[in-house]
């Protein structure tokens, strides 16, 4: 049985998918640094493929992940300034906006130049798009800019994380990690 959400803090399953999502995005955002500065090679296809299996799969935990917190909600914020509350949700909905949509101008964008993903190397994912090397160039150009967007607010989200944590003291940080200590309880 699957232990539940409580007042204090997220529950296992939703720090699993919270965590996993933060190591693929970061894996993502190396491999898609690394892989573009690559001069043709069958490597550089490779790590293409990796790219875009990670970035499908991390799409179904994010689709998964959405599902687990409809059915169980994270606990309430704990007490604070309202702009605070509205800035971590409206915050949150955009990570997880930016973790859906991404990965979907990535798919259509390299169907779209005529290259079909494969997941693993072991089977291919339909084409929904017209092959045409116009619009994979808009497709992979917005594809670019959102992995600028994730990462900037991935930055704030990380630094707004640690100062909650080591300047707030308070139990933020703790909510993702129960296992955390800290000088002072709250
Ligand atoms: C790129 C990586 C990351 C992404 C995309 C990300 C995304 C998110 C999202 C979408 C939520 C909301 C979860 C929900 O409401 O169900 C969240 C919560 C949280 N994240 Fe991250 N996160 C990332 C990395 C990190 C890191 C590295 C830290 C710690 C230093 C962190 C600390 C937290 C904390 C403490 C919460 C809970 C906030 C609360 O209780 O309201 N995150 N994250
Ligand atoms: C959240 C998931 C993803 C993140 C964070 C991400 C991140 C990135 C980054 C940082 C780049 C390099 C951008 C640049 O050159 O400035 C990139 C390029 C690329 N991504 Fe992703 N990506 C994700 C998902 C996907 C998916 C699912 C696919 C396809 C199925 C994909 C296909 C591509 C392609 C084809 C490029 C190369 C563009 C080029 O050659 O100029 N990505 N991605």
């Amino acid at each position: 049985m699957v232990r539940r959400n409580t007042p204090q803090h997220y529950d296992a399953l939703a720090r699993s998918f919270h965590w996993l999502a933060a190591v693929l995005v970061a894996t993502l955002v190396a491999l898609g640094l690394y892989m573009t500065r690559l001069d043709f090679s069958e490597w550089k296809v490779r790590i293409y493929s990796w790219h875009e299996t990670i970035g499908i799969a991390l799409f179904v935990l994010t689709a998964t992940q959405l599902y687990w917190r409809f059915r169980n909600p994270p606990p309430p914020l704990p007490p604070s300034a309202w702009i605070e509350q509205i800035v971590a949700r409206i915050s949150h909905a955009c990570l997880f906006g930016l973790l859906v949509v991404l990965p979907v101008f990535g798919f259509l964008g390299s169907n779209a130049y005529g290259f079909p993903v494969r997941m693993f190397g072991l089977f291919e994912i339909p084409s929904p798009i017209v092959a045409s090397e116009a619009v994979g160039e808009t497709l992979i150009g917005i594809h670019a800019l959102l992995s600028w967007i994730l990462t900037g607010m991935a930055s704030l989200h990380v630094a707004a994380a640690l100062y909650h944590h080591f300047i707030r003291r308070d139990s933020i940080l703790r909510r993702m990690i129960p296992s955390l200590r800290i000088r002072r309880d709250d």
